[in-house]
C-alpha cells in the first residue's frame, strides 16, 4: 500500500482533480469529508490530509511514502526527500510587496513573512540587510499595523495584495506544487511509485 500525504486547503481541490485525471478513483466523499485519512483499497492508496507545510515532515519521517507540497514549502525547509515531479498545478508566486510610495528606511528594514528562509537568502543575495519577522498567516496585515516595511508572500491572484492596498516589489520566484518521495520509499516501492509518476506525467504531458 502507498500512503499519500496531501495538503488540505486550496491545493487539495487541484491534487485531487489531477489524481482522477491520472485514472486514480477517488471516492466522492474524498472531497469534504473531515476525515484526516482515507483508504481507498480499490488503488490500494492510503491518504493523509495535512497542513501544506507538513506534508514534507510526514515524507521525511517515512510515514507517508509520497506527498504533495509546494515549491515554496521545499525552498522553506532544507528536507531529505526527493522532488520527482512537477505537477504544475496551484501556480502562483513568492514576491515582495509593500504599501506604495513607503519610505525607504536605512537600515535594516523589517520583512514580515511565512517564509524566514527565502526571505533572508533573497535579501541577503540582493546584498541588503534586513530584520525578517516570521508570521503563521494574514501576512499582509503587516505592513499596513506598522509592523513591517514589507512582506515576502505568495500572491497567486493579486487580489489580497490590491484589496489591501499593498503594491508588489519584486517578484522572487515561480511555484507550482510537486510529487516528493521518502528516499527509503523509493528503493523499496520503486515500481509502485514509478508507475503514479508514469501516469501523473502522461497526464501532464501538453500542459505547460
Ligand atoms: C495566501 C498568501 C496570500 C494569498 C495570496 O494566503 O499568503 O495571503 O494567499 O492569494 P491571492 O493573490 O490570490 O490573493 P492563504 O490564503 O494561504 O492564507 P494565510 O497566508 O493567511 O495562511
Amino acid at each position: 500500500m502507498l500512503t499519500i500525504a496531501m495538503p488540505k486547503g486550496r491545493i487539495f481541490e487541484e491534487a485531487a482533480e489531477l489524481l482522477r485525471r491520472a485514472g486514480y478513483k477517488l471516492p466522492p466523499e474524498f472531497d469534504d469529508s473531515r476525515k484526516l485519512i482515507i483508504d481507498v483499497p480499490e488503488e490500494n492508496i492510503r491518504f493523509i490530509l495535512a497542513k501544506p507545510m507538513d506534508v514534507v515532515t510526514y515524507v521525511e519521517h517515512g510515514v507517508a511514502d509520497l506527498g504533495i507540497a509546494g515549491k515554496d514549502v521545499m525552498l522553506e525547509e532544507d528536507r531529505d526527500v526527493y522532488e520527482v515531479l512537477d505537477l504544475k498545478i496551484s501556480a502562483c508566486y513568492l514576491a515582495v510587496a509593500g504599501l506604495p510610495n513607503a519610505k525607504a528606511v536605512s537600515v535594516a528594514p523589517k520583512i514580515a513573512t511565512k517564509y524566514p528562509a527565502v526571505a533572508s537568502r533573497y535579501f541577503r543575495e540582493q546584498g541588503e540587510q534586513v530584520e525578517i519577522i516570521k508570521l503563521n498567516g494574514s501576512i499582509e496585515l503587516a505592513p499596513l499595523i506598522g509592523l513591517a516595511e514589507r512582506i515576502v508572500d505568495i500572491v497567486s491572484t493579486g487580489r489580497t495584495l490590491k484589496e489591501n492596498g499593498l503594491v508588489e516589489l519584486e517578484r522572487i520566484e515561480d511555484i507550482t506544487s510537486r510529487l516528493i518521495v521518502n528516499p527509503v520509499s523509493y528503493r523499496m516501492k520503486d515500481q509502485f511509485i514509478d508507475d503514479m509518476v508514469e501516469r501523473l506525467s502522461a497526464c501532464l504531458e501538453g500542459v505547460n
